[in-house]
């Protein structure tokens, strides 16, 4: 039995656990089990298969939902005398058969919870707990073996991790703006806009950045017609490259532009689909309403959505957003998800226009 970890942000796990299934079933790898948060743990799906780790690691690889895919060996309690000297003897007595191979090998740890220690604490404990059982060196470059080595609350995972950068990284970003999106997250927000079932032609994202939306839109949808505007100069021009550099230029046209003048780019309804994340709070202008903001921003979306055209919309002020989406009758909210991104809880709406 097999059991692998696939991480992602929280609030999407539901959607990897579909998309493993999905992509397992086309691969034809059988497997027994898919667990969203397994023993509670946000951001991670356990999937449980008796095909060899090679085969079913090769099939993980190819979901676009997830960041990392790991094996956990074991799990612990670090209590609360000296956590890190339980962790230490936690690691040196635990046998990791990757370990035996490998000629070198790098810790790398997440942490969640309240602790007097940081990730480097454990990484630097972990590591001299690896040098002293199997004698091997470390390279944090060109390692061999990754071993993780995460703390949850009380709880200590040590694992073996077989992606080397997240997958989430895939796109070359030539331009890369110090905000944006995880490709991932751009994947779920194009997937929650069901573009094919609502036969979608065209897409615009309005708050474009580095122009992640854009690329993850046009490569899953060949046929969709996809803009993408900021305010920014720099932006609009840097997601043209981006998206040329993922292929897709072709697909993907950009202009500087307000997002709260899109009516004057776009005909009535000539929109059908608009997924975008505006800035959160931290990156407007401290006097900003944004209450305002969000009922100008959503009466442009209504004026050029076509009847029946979706929004799907990453939104950190909730409680303002709630209240001006009641001002706006034409857009039905069909599905609302908290998701972690940076270490902020937005939002992830779903709005559907009446027709
Ligand atoms: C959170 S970032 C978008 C990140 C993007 N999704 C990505 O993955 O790179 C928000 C973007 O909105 C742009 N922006 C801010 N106010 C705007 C406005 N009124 N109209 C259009 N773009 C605006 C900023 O320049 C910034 O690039």
């Amino acid at each position: 039995m097999n059991q692998l970890i696939l991480t992602t942000n929280f609030g999407l796990e539901d959607l990897v656990a579909d998309e493993f299934r999905r992509v397992a079933d086309r691969a034809e790898l059988v497997f027994d089990a898919v667990e969203e948060q397994p023993d509670g743990f946000e951001g991670q799906v356990r999937v449980v298969t008796d095909a060899p780790a090679v085969e079913s690691v090769s099939v993980c690889r190819e979901l676009r939902s997830i960041h990392h895919i790991l094996r956990y060996i074991r799990r612990f309690d670090i209590g609360d005398d000296e956590p890190l000297d339980r962790i230490y003897e936690g690691v040196f007595e635990q046998d990791i058969p990757e370990m035996a191979e490998a000629g070198s090998f790098r810790v790398t740890s997440n942490r969640h919870g309240e602790h007097a220690f940081t990730s480097m604490d454990v990484q630097d404990v972990a590591g001299q707990a690896l040098v002293d059982h199997y004698g091997t060196d470390v390279d944090l470059e060109e390692f061999d073996c990754e071993v993780r080595v995460d703390i949850i609350d009380r709880d200590c995972l040590i694992g073996v991790q077989y992606t080397r950068d997240s997958l989430s990284k895939r796109h070359p970003r030539v331009f890369s703006p110090k905000v944006s999106l995880k490709t991932n997250v751009a994947w779920a927000m194009v997937k929650l806009a069901r573009l094919n079932r609502h036969g979608a032609e065209t897409l615009v994202d309005p708050f474009c950045g580095a122009g992640t939306i854009l690329i993850e839109a046009a490569q899953l949808n060949p046929t969709l017609t996809v803009h993408g505007s900021d305010a920014w100069q720099k932006a609009a021009d840097g997601a043209a490259v981006n998206a040329d550099h993922a292929g897709v230029g072709e697909q993907v046209e950009t202009f500087c532009r307000d997002a709260l003048e899109l009516s004057d780019h776009y005909e009535p309804g000539a929109v059908d689909a608009i997924i975008t994340n505006p800035p959160f709070g931290l990156s407007l202008h401290k006097d900003t309403d944004f209450g305002q903001f969000y009922r100008r921003l959503l009466r442009e979306m209504v004026e050029v959505l076509a009847p029946g055209g979706r929004v799907v919309m990453l939104v950190d002020k909730r409680g303002v957003f709630r209240d001006a989406l009641g001002d706006i009758p034409e857009l039905e909210t069909r599905h609302v998800r908290i998701v972690e991104t940076g270490g902020i809880y937005p939002g992830m709406y779903v709005l559907q226009k009446e027709g």
